[in-house]
């Protein structure tokens, strides 16, 4: 017997919230619970990522990460693989990807979780916009939502019968493969590891915004905005900053992105539901 519905999501540019929350309402409704009862659980931000999470097995988890370089992103997944207990709860991770590939992401999250004692009952991949690069822009598509619908209902009906998938269900290699290497236009490898936002001084209000949505807590407010620590890229400063003073200029950076938009811009990739 389900009590409780979570929607646990690393989302820094709100993608994979979406699609988790469609998940999880519409098993939600398949259970006949009210989808004021789906508990959220965002963990994009650093300090809530140091408290554990325990699960029990009165409990449904969706558990969700966009995906980044093919794989969980590798900054999150050490709060994936020590901080959250399954406790035998029902799992389903979901991955969002931007219309490239989502390679071994949701391999690597379906066998993280059940590592942490869940007890799998589907999961999804869903194509979302591309965070940074001009690729599947138009994504979440209506389908793409019927799709987390799907996975809701699916998830639901698995439960109820007492359907449990192995990790090793879920495409892509288990373990998971190497990171996926970005490439600039001339189809080398584009190195910008180290590549950080700017911040234009005459747009840039000192609001503070970007600061505290950073999910690695990397901006230093005190010293003009600039990422102290590590930048994953994730766009959640871009994206949010109320007056667009955040920009990157790195070179290497903008040739995979304009990579990206010339092989990937017009390719349609599908959403998959595993059942
Ligand atoms: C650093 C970084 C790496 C990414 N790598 C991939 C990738 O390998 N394949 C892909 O299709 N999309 C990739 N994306 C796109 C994201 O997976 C996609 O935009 C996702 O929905 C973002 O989730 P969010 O909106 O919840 O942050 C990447 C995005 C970022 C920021």
């Amino acid at each position: 017997m389900i009590k409780k519905i979570w929607a646990v999501y690393f989302s820094p540019a709100g993608n994979t919230a979406k699609m988790t929350l469609a998940a999880a309402e519409a098993a939600a409704c398949a259970l006949e619970m009210e989808p004021s009862m789906v508990k959220q659980a965002d963990v994009s931000l650093a300090k809530i990522r140091e408290t554990p999470m325990e699960f029990c097995e009165e409990d449904l988890v969706f558990a969700a990460v966009p995906t980044y370089a093919g794989r969980v992103p590798n900054k999150i997944m050490p709060f994936f693989r020590d901080m959250v207990k399954g406790g035998g709860a029902f799992g389903v991770p979901v991955v969002t990807f931007g219309g490239r590939s989502f390679d071994d992401s949701l391999a690597e999250l379906s066998d993280l979780l059940e590592s942490d004692g869940f007890r799998l009952a589907g999961g999804g991949a869903f194509v979302c916009c591309h965070a940074f690069a001009d690729v599947a822009s138009d994504r979440p598509c209506a389908e793409d939502m019927k799709m987390a619908e799907k996975l809701g209902k699916v998830a639901a009906e698995n439960l109820r019968a007492g359907r449990i998938l192995r990790g090793s269900a879920f495409p892509g290699n288990h373990p998971a493969g190497p990171y996926y290497v970005p490439k600039g236009l001339d189809g080398a490898p584009a190195v910008f590891l180290k590549a950080k936002p700017k911040t234009d001084p005459e747009k840039c209000s000192g609001c503070g915004l970007c600061a505290s949505l950073c999910p690695m807590g990397s901006i230093d407010a005190a010293a003009g905005y600039t990422a102290a620590g590590i930048c994953i890229k994730c766009q959640a400063c871009i994206r949010n900053c109320p007056a667009g003073a955040r920009y990157f200029d790195d070179p290497a950076f903008l040739s995979h992105k304009a990579m990206l938009e010339r092989d990937f811009g017009t390719r349609r990739q599908e959403s998959k539901v595993v059942l």
